[in-house]
């Protein structure tokens, strides 16, 4: 399947990731990954978010290591929603690039990325 990515201020698919620009080595930190932040997706039965996950891709490698992943199962039933949103508690050992993919069961795999800086 094809990974697509776009500006997450006009591409409601692509997962937006918060975390610090720069952390300490060895200390845990919070990463949050959002689709929809800006325009909001759909979460229907029909269409919605499936799941979340988020890679850390060490600076200068091209090896990406799995920090989790996060499955939304209710998409209204009973009127009962879970939102694509997740928080991940991560350590890393050096500077890198935290990778997040997220899957619409329409319109596929999205990715947004941002870089992490270890002081
Ligand atoms: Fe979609």
């Amino acid at each position: 399947m094809e990974i697509k990515t776009a500006d997450w201020k006009t591409e409601k698919h692509v997962p937006v990731i918060h975390a610090p620009d720069s952390v300490r080595a060895g200390e845990p930190f919070d990463v949050e990954v959002v689709v929809g932040e800006q325009i909001s997706h759909p979460n229907t039965a029909d269409h919605h978010i499936k799941w979340i996950e988020l890679y850390f891709v060490p600076e200068g490698g091209t090896t990406a290591y799995a920090l989790g992943r996060v499955e939304f199962e209710a998409h209204g039933e009973m009127q009962i929603f879970t939102e694509p949103r997740a928080v991940f508690r991560v350590v890393v050992p050096g500077s890198g690039t935290l990778r997040a993919l997220a899957l619409c069961n329409i319109h596929g795999l999205w990715e947004g990325a941002t870089d992490v800086r270890v002081v």
